[in-house]
Order: C-alpha cells, then sequence, then structure tokens
C-alpha cells in the first residue's frame, strides 16, 4: 500500500528536534521558525515533557471516558487558572476540526438555531461542520455543502450587526488572529461590537484560538488583547506540543447533558500528561512573556526591512508579506539557509516558531533572511 497522495512534499524527511531545531536523516540542522504548523509550543523533545509522557505511558496509556480520569480534572483546573477562563468547563478531543465540530453542535443544542457566521477567509479544520464554516470552496465537499454559514468580511461592524440583527444566527466563529487566512487581525472596535450583537440576539461567540491560543499571540489567548470574552474557546495545536489533542472551553451558561458530546480518545492519560507537561515548562519558562517578548523584537526588525511589503501579527504568529509571489524565496529560505517557515496563500510567508524560540534565535533567523533578499 502506498499513501494517500494530498500532501506536496518537500524533499526533506525531519527525524530529530531539540528546542527550535529540527535535523533531517542527512545530519542536517534546520533552525524551526515553522513550529510543525503552531504547533511546537514548548520546543521539540523538551526533557520534562519526555519524562512526564514515558512515565504516563508506563503507568496507564488509557482508559475509558466512562470512568473518572483526576489527570482530566487537573488539567482543567490548571488551564482555567492559566488562560483566566477558571469558571469554564472543559471537554477534551483529539483534534482542533473536532474542537470546532463540537463547539458548533453545542451552540445550536443550546439556542436550537441553525444559521452559522464565519469570516471570509477564514480556517477552522476539514470535517462536516468545521469545513462548511471554512471559506474555501475547494475543500468543501458536496455532502458539507449544507448552507449553515455566511461569510462577514473581516472588521466590517455593519455588515455583522446587520447579519445578528435578524435574530436567526446559531453562532459566530471568529479566529483570534486569522491564520491561514494571511495573519489578519481583528480590530478592538470590531470584536466589542460583536460580543455586543452576540449578546443582544443570543447568539453564541466562538473564538476560535486552535492557531492563535496557547500564548503564540504574546497572551494566553489572542482575543484577550480586544478586551473580551467568549462563550466558548476553541484550542488544540500547541495544548499537547505535538500529541494529537483539543479543548473546548465552555461557558457556564451551558449545561452538559449526559450523552450530548462523547468521544472514545479524547482526554486520555497519555495526552492529559502530555498536556500538563506543556503547562508545567510554560508556566516555569515564562513562555508566554518570552513569545511577547521575542515576537516583539521580530516585529519590530522585519518592519525595518523594506523588501518586505507589511509585517502583520502579534507575538509569535507573524506575517510577512511580499509584493511578489514568495514560493522562490520560502524555497531558498529551506535549502540554502536551513530554515523552515510557514505560508499563506501566495504572498505571505508566516512564522509560527516554538514559544521559547530565543532573541539569540531570532537574531539568527534574521541574519538568514537578510542575506537571500
Ligand atoms: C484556526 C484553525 N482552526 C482549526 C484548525 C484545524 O485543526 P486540526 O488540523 O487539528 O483539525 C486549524 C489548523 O490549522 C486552524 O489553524
Amino acid at each position: 500500500m502506498e499513501l494517500f497522495d494530498v500532501y506536496p512534499l518537500f524533499d526533506i524527511q525531519i527525524v530529530k528536534g531539540k528546542g527550535c531545531h529540527v535535523w533531517d536523516d542527512k545530519g542536517t540542522e534546520y533552525l524551526d521558525l515553522y513550529g510543525g504548523h503552531a504547533v511546537i509550543s514548548i520546543g521539540h523533545a523538551h526533557p520534562h515533557y519526555i519524562e512526564k509522557i514515558s512515565q504516563q505511558v508506563g503507568t496507564l496509556g488509557f482508559y475509558s471516558n466512562s470512568v473518572i480520569n483526576g489527570l482530566q480534572q487537573e488539567l482543567a483546573h490548571r488551564l482555567g487558572k492559566a488562560c483566566g477562563y477558571d469558571d469554564y468547563a472543559l471537554f477534551l478531543i483529539n483534534s482542533g476540526a473536532e474542537a470546532n465540530e463540537n463547539a458548533l453542535k453545542l451552540a445550536s443544542f443550546y439556542n436550537g438555531r441553525t444559521r452559522i457566521l464565519s469570516i471570509q477567509k477564514a480556517f477552522h479544520g476539514r470535517t462536516s461542520l468545521a469545513v462548511e464554516a471554512t471559506d474555501n470552496a475547494k475543500i468543501i465537499a458536496p455532502i458539507n455543502a449544507n448552507h449553515h454559514v455566511t461569510y462577514l468580511p473581516m472588521n466590517d461592524t455593519a455588515a455583522m450587526e446587520q447579519e445578528l440583527a435578524k435574530g436567526d444566527v446559531c453562532a459566530v466563529i471568529i479566529e483570534g488572529i486569522q491564520g491561514v487566512g494571511g495573519i489578519q487581525l481583528p480590530t478592538d472596535e470590531y470584536m466589542q461590537a460583536l460580543r455586543a450583537a452576540c449578546d443582544a440576539h443570543d447568539t453564541v461567540l466562538i473564538l476560535d484560538e486552535i492557531q492563535s491560543g496557547y500564548g503564540r499571540s504574546g497572551r494566553f489567548f489572542a482575543h484577550q488583547y480586544n478586551g473580551i470574552k467568549a462563550d466558548i474557546v476553541t484550542v488544540a495545536k500547541g495544548i499537547g506540543n505535538g500529541f494529537p489533542m483539543g479543548g473546548v472551553l465552555i461557558s457556564p451558561k451551558f449545561t452538559p447533558v449526559y450523552g450530548q458530546l462523547g468521544t472514545t480518545f479524547g482526554g486520555n492519560h497519555l495526552a492529559c500528561a502530555a498536556a500538563l507537561a506543556v503547562l508545567d515548562v510554560m508556566e516555569e519558562e515564562h513562555l508566554v512573556e518570552n513569545a511577547a517578548r521575542v515576537g516583539e523584537y521580530l516585529i519590530h526588525e522585519l518592519k525595518q526591512i523594506p523588501q518586505i511589503k507589511e509585517v502583520r501579527g502579534r507575538g509569535l504568529m507573524i506575517g510577512m508579506e511580499f509584493e511578489q509571489p514568495i514560493k522562490e524565496l520560502r524555497l531558498r529560505l529551506l535549502k540554502e539557509q536551513h530554515v523552515f517557515t510557514g505560508v499563506s496563500g501566495t504572498h505571505v510567508i508566516r512564522l509560527l516558531p516554538p514559544l521559547c524560540l530565543s532573541m539569540e534565535e531570532a537574531q539568527e533567523f534574521l541574519r538568514r533572511l537578510k542575506s537571500i533578499l
């Protein structure tokens, strides 16, 4: 059997990682400004993470959600404190798409409605409702095109208020910072008006912090810059530093109902051990603060480079937009300078490094980038 060929691959096999560096099978070292797509939060192969996961797999890797799992309870308490949503409840699953799927489902159970508002260029995952809320016709299969979703222009308060005023909207789903869409930031004014309009019309406000959350923006959640709270927050990627996991943070206004949500693997012992180790390291090494500090430096320095048309972002979630397509530049960064980066569309290079990126590593990246511009 061969692999189902859906990924355009670089001809590189990564076999080892440490901190913000990865190595291929030929021994070449790369600086990782991509974090395996915003997944690596505390750095590759962190010793504490290795120890906690190894201990757990040697004790109990999995048991079902039909018995008490103390690690889940500990994770809920710790995460609530770390992110400032300590009166919310946590539901655990295995991926970002599942987190959004459950968030949208919960919203519909709550107010009985079926219309969703999403934002133009949004990405929310590849499963049924999550993909329908994703503004990319190419990945919405006919079976997923069920006309639940209206896409709104980002930061257009009047358009948003007009749709919500119809009174039939189940939920608005919005990324804390748009990632796939090219690192686009919602304004404070827009987010505050959105919060008010959702309250006025009993619409559920879902913040997708799967890419922008878990400290990446320099705050625990990117929407915390906007001075609002969500009814539901979805997380994944950084929560497990590579261990597949997702979470739904749920306001006390939702009443849990036995059997309404559920999963076999979600919140298993091994995943919880990974997520607890991530929180330990984030706190011990002040990684949210590090993302803010190193990110601010990087953004400032990138803005001085005349060849870059625009630099957008917060913390260690940064988009560099170029006048010309970036395909060639990204390939040179990888092949000649041994730097991994991400992309958004054809003109934006996306930086999503581990949150432990040091000032020296940021400077090293700037040096390598400038040498080929
Ligand atoms: C903002 C956002 N939401 C949802 C997802 C889907 O997450 P997953 O690939 O874990 O299903 C992603 C993944 O890139 C994302 O960036």
